[in-house]
């Protein structure tokens, strides 16, 4: 059933289709539920992280462990020859010889796509600049098959950073085949890029542009909160005017659905108010968890210890 994924890259959410999407969540899920016990002895991925991470890096690196793999962890170049002057292909063509599969995250946009083309492996795209984070869109999708049974016909609202944030252009592309009804909120500057919603126009998908979130609440199944990405900003003053423009407190969801979940890829600043984590809507430490289910998925079925 997963051959299709067999020894593929991870690169963009335009890599998956809508049963690719569905394997992952439904293997996941098995793995969560323990009807899936995947063997990764012997194997090791290499995470390169250029940028820095917690959640992902050690999700995937707690994933890889608890399948019995092993990984050899990058985070900065510190400590390696990119310091001594050594290209970025040089350094790929040199790792490759020492593991399955790579996991990588860079500040450049196009930087895992350039890796999947310079090596002999599987690569996967743990972040690109502000283009994809493809990993955390498939966790959401797992999050949101969680906490509403279903991922067709749901109404998300994605607030905040639209522009520079990766995870709701990956996300949005996600949910695409899945009819779902959009509404993008943020603030005029941050909206979600021209490609995304051409894309979506093109493929049937509704969207709605605001930029305050408190008259949407009471119709939103998931509400996806991202941070002002604060290091993709050219202008320091730009940042400084558009960050804290927009604070989820209790208030905010005071006539929300019961059902009703509120996501962030994590980290927060200051965009959930801390009250709200003791909310029933609040599910962002739970979707961190959800994190390390579907990496095990991604890394077994790419290496194909999961068939
Ligand atoms: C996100 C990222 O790196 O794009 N974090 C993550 O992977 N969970 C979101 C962010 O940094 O704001």
């Amino acid at each position: 059933m997963s051959i299709g994924l067999k020894n593929k890259h991870i690169i963009s959410m335009r890599d998956l289709d809508r049963s690719d999407l569905d394997l992952l969540v439904e293997t996941a899920g098995a793995i969560e539920e323990g009807r899936i016990k995947p063997d990764m002895a012997g194997r090791i991925a290499a995470l390169l992280f250029f940028e820095p991470s917690t959640r992902t890096s050690f999700s995937f690196d707690s994933a890889m462990k608890r399948m019995g793999g092993e990984t050899l962890l990058m985070k900065g170049t510190g400590s390696t020859s990119v310091q001594k002057g050594e290209s970025f292909s040089d350094t790929l063509r040199t790792i490759e010889r020492y593991c399955d599969i790579i996991v990588m995250r860079h500040a450049v946009e196009g930087a895992a796509r350039f890796a999947s083309e310079v090596v002999g492996l599987p690569v996967v795209n743990a972040g690109d600049g502000a283009n994809q984070h493809p990993t955390q869109a498939l966790l959401d999708l797992y999050s949101i098959k969680k906490t509403h049974g279903t991922l067709e016909k749901l109404k998300i609202g994605l607030v905040g950073d639209l522009r520079f944030g990766r995870t709701v252009h990956s996300l949005a592309q996600a949910l695409a085949p899945y009819n779902p009804e959009f509404y993008f909120i943020s603030p005029g500057f941050l909206e979600m890029p021209e490609h995304i919603k051409a894309e979506l126009t093109a493929g049937g998908v509704k969207y709605t542009e605001l930029k305050e979130v408190d008259s949407v609440v009471p119709e939103l199944d998931i509400m996806y909160v991202t941070r002002v990405q604060r290091e993709r900003f050219a202008d320091p003053e730009d940042y400084e005017r558009l960050k804290g423009s927009y604070i989820i407190t209790l208030d905010t969801i005071k006539d929300a659905k019961e059902g009703m979940r509120i996501l962030h890829p994590l980290p927060r600043v200051d965009e959930i108010a801390e009250e709200v984590d003791a909310s029933p809507h609040a599910y962002y430490f739970e979707q961190a968890e959800n994190g390390v289910y579907m990496r095990q998925a991604i890394l077994s079925i790419l290496t194909g210890a999961v068939k």
